[in-house]
């Protein structure tokens, strides 16, 4: 945590707390990523001249980033600031606008085909916002990234983008102590939560103009394949792919979530269990297809290696998913550096031990990440 002046703040920090606790200057908490410049004035508004800001739930300084780093980081504050407008809209009683939908989904497609690594990675290591938010921003990103895996037209990908930052349209109607309730839900508080998928249906079915691929994501992303979803209980055939392909992301999302009451399991972990339920949860053969498209050590991923160093994961092998390159760290004066890259499918002995806890080793692996744009 950085005490830090409100004149210096930028879209993509993340705003803790501010004030002293004293009667001129009580303590606030914000706990938002500030995503417009009108974010910033509210806060100068408050009277606050510093705030703390949380490093560890910021998006990358775009400072220090590669000029596409930064465009990606760009296009996931806007997309994140977009979802709290429409959530927060349709939770006064408006409805979602598709109009403005369009040049956001725009955006996120543009950055995934202009190199999909980027945008996926910043879904994947951090979580920026409250977790309905950015939740959505990664569904979208993360189905994206699948659809063209599958090669999706340009078409379907919109539609993909769109059905993943929408899916959960009905939690703006689901009441907030229950929402963001810091807890396990009671069975009574659980059973309304699930109404979000009825309520998601009915949100985006008051804008005629959303396709309805879109709508049917939003109220069947809960069903499972052998029909134990909710909220109709739809089995394999019944279940349009649009709503499967969302399931897989929401569900691998939510699992590598730190949550107030759960702490993010590792992508690896995750990807591990989806496996064991396919057939009962997931189509067989589309989780296969996941599981090869988010590859078993995502990118950015920190691990050990055999030979005890640590090394972040820079590009997956399709051919070779236990063999991805990676970059070997070394630790000098307290700053990691890239010691070497490693190509894991050529070299013999060398293998992953572990995967490792990026924050306690104090790795970024955003940072580490080839650049190769793809
Ligand atoms: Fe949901």
């Amino acid at each position: 945590m950085r005490k830090v002046a409100v004149s210096t703040l930028t879209p993509g920090m993340f705003v803790e707390r501010a004030g002293e606790g004293s009667f001129s200057s009580p303590n606030r908490v914000y706990r938002w990523m500030l995503t417009e410049p009108e974010d910033i004035a509210a806060i100068a508004a408050d009277g606050y001249g510093e705030v703390w800001v949380d490093e560890s739930r910021s998006l990358p300084d775009i400072v220090n980033l590669s000029p596409e780093l930064a465009r990606s980081v760009g296009v996931y504050v806007q997309t994140l600031g977009y979802i709290r407008r429409f959530m927060d809209s349709v939770r006064g009683g408006g409805q979602v606008q598709w109009p403005e939908v369009g040049p956001i989904v725009d955006q996120v497609v543009g950055d995934v085909l202009a190199g999909e690594k980027r945008l996926k990675s910043l879904a994947k290591l951090r979580r920026y916002d409250e977790y309905t938010y950015s939740h959505c921003v990664n569904v979208g990103v993360f189905s994206v990234v699948f659809g063209r895996s599958m090669g999706a037209s340009p078409e379907e990908l919109t539609l993909l983008c769109a059905a993943g930052l929408l899916h959960d349209a009905g939690k703006a109607r689901i009441p907030l102590e229950i929402l963001n309730k810091p807890g396990k839900l009671s069975d009574p508080e659980m059973a309304q939560m699930r109404r979000h998928a009825e309520l998601g249906q009915e949100v985006l079915g008051l804008s005629p103009e959303i396709p309805e691929g879109v709508v049917r994501a939003a109220s069947e992303h809960h069903e499972r394949y052998d029909g134990s979803g909710y909220p109709l209980g739809r089995r394999a055939g019944q279940i349009a792919t649009i709503s499967t392909i969302i399931s897989l992301c929401d569900v691998y999302d939510a699992m590598t979530s730190n949550r107030v009451y759960q702490s993010g399991r590792t992508p690896h972990e995750v990807l591990a269990k989806m496996y064991g339920w396919k057939g009962k949860d997931f189509h067989p053969e589309l989780v296969l297809r996941f599981i090869r498209c988010m590859g078993i050590y995502p990118e950015g991923t920190v691990i050990r290696l055999s030979d005890g160093r640590v090394a972040v994961i820079r590009a997956n092998n399709p051919k070779n998913l236990l063999g991805p390159t990676v970059a070997a760290l070394q630790l000098d004066n307290g700053v990691w550096r890239r010691q070497e890259v490693i190509d894991l499918s050529v070299q013999a002995g060398l293998t992953i031990k572990s995967v490792e806890d990026s924050e306690a080793l104090g790795v970024d692996g955003l940072g580490f990440l080839a650049e190769d744009g793809s």
